[in-house]
């Protein structure tokens, strides 16, 4: 039945969806609150990786992808959302507030990247060496370009070599921080739990002659042979600038783009150590030659269907209903 305002019961079915977005380690760092009959999403402090994020830009970009769940949500229950980034200006934590806008059915294209919801998920194992088809590209561009953002595809086996470089080398700058290994080792999980990243979600244990530095969550080594594909598809998502709002738009993006993909059986993967190290952001942007700044890095490809995902923690722990 269309409704006019958000119920409980409906915030609670969108939250379900909304805490399917990805983020920093499986980090979560979002909470849901019923106000004045919107919802506003927020930046959980409790939550963050504040050594890999301490300026809340990985924060932003997950709390953008929940919304953009959020918004598929209430749109497919009839009752689609006016979303107003950063209602308080001055509290930097409220990400957004969603209100009822007026009723009308979901169009097709909704109701498709609503059921993506359920099915992406980030696949780090080495996908098949097959090209991705000219246009599953072309929609994966339209995706970010309708949230506002551009999509680079890296075309030619130099420039991938560019950004794989910049990559691998933001990665060893990382790599040597002590604080920054003892978080990333806090957030892998051996046993079941409602956040982090189980090891089986992790991909094959790096090896030198990896392209690109995926990050070692996994405790697999490959068979001889099984390497990553050798000619990956590298997209970097970015926006015109990096505000705080740059980044929930980012966030947004990021996440049509993730669902455009799933609904084109396409797999993902996510690096985004060149993001977080300010020098390589400066280069990649600078070996892409765009205007604007990167947001995220993606390995996009054909990859086993189905495969292990991260857990989430239970709805009510994310939302106050009050
Ligand atoms: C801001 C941000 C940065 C991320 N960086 C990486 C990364 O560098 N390497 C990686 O394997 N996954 C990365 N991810 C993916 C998360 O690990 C993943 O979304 C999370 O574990 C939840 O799993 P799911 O994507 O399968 O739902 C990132 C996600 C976000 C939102």
């Amino acid at each position: 039945m269309i409704s006019t305002t958000f119920t409980p019961a409906g915030v609670r079915a969108a939250v379900a969806a909304a805490i399917r977005a990805p983020s920093l380690h499986n980090s979560q760092p979002w909470r849901f609150r019923l106000s004045d009959g919107g919802i506003e999403v927020r930046i959980d402090p409790d939550r963050l990786p504040r050594v890999s994020d301490p300026n809340r830009w990985a924060a932003r970009l997950s709390c953008g992808a929940a919304v953009f769940n959020l918004r598929l949500a209430l749109a497919v229950a009839g009752t689609p959302a006016e979303v107003r980034l950063r209602p308080h200006p001055h509290d930097l934590d409220t990400v957004a507030l969603l209100v009822p806008a007026r009723p009308r059915p979901a169009t097709p294209a909704e109701q498709d990247l609503y059921s993506a919801i359920f099915r992406r998920h980030s696949n780090r194992r080495p996908f098949w060496p097959n090209p991705v088809a000219a246009d599953a590209r072309w929609r994966l561009i339209e995706a970010a370009r309708a949230e506002g953002a551009w999509l680079e595809m890296v075309i030619g086996a130099a420039a991938v070599q560019t950004v794989a470089e910049i990559a691998r080398s933001a990665n060893r700058v990382l790599e040597r921080d002590c604080a920054y290994r003892a978080e990333l080792t806090r957030w892998i999980r051996t046993s079941p739990a409602g956040d982090g990243i189980p090891v089986e979600a992790g991909g094959p244990v790096p090896e030198p002659q990896d392209l690109l530095p995926q990050r070692a969550f996994g405790v697999r080594t490959r068979a001889p042979g099984r390497d990553f594909e050798p000619e990956p598809l590298v997209a970097v998502l970015g926006v015109q600038g990096d505000s705080a709002t740059d980044q929930i738009t980012a966030g947004q993006a990021l996440q049509r783009v993730l669902l455009t993909a799933t609904d084109s059986r396409l797999a993902v993967s996510m690096l985004s150590q060149p993001i977080e190290v300010p020098r390589a952001r400066e280069q990649l942007r600078l070996a892409l030659g765009r205007y604007g700044t990167p947001q995220m890095v993606m390995r996009i490809g054909y990859g086993q269907p189905g495969g292990p995902s991260a857990p989430r923690r239970d709805v009510d722990e994310t939302i106050d209903l009050a």
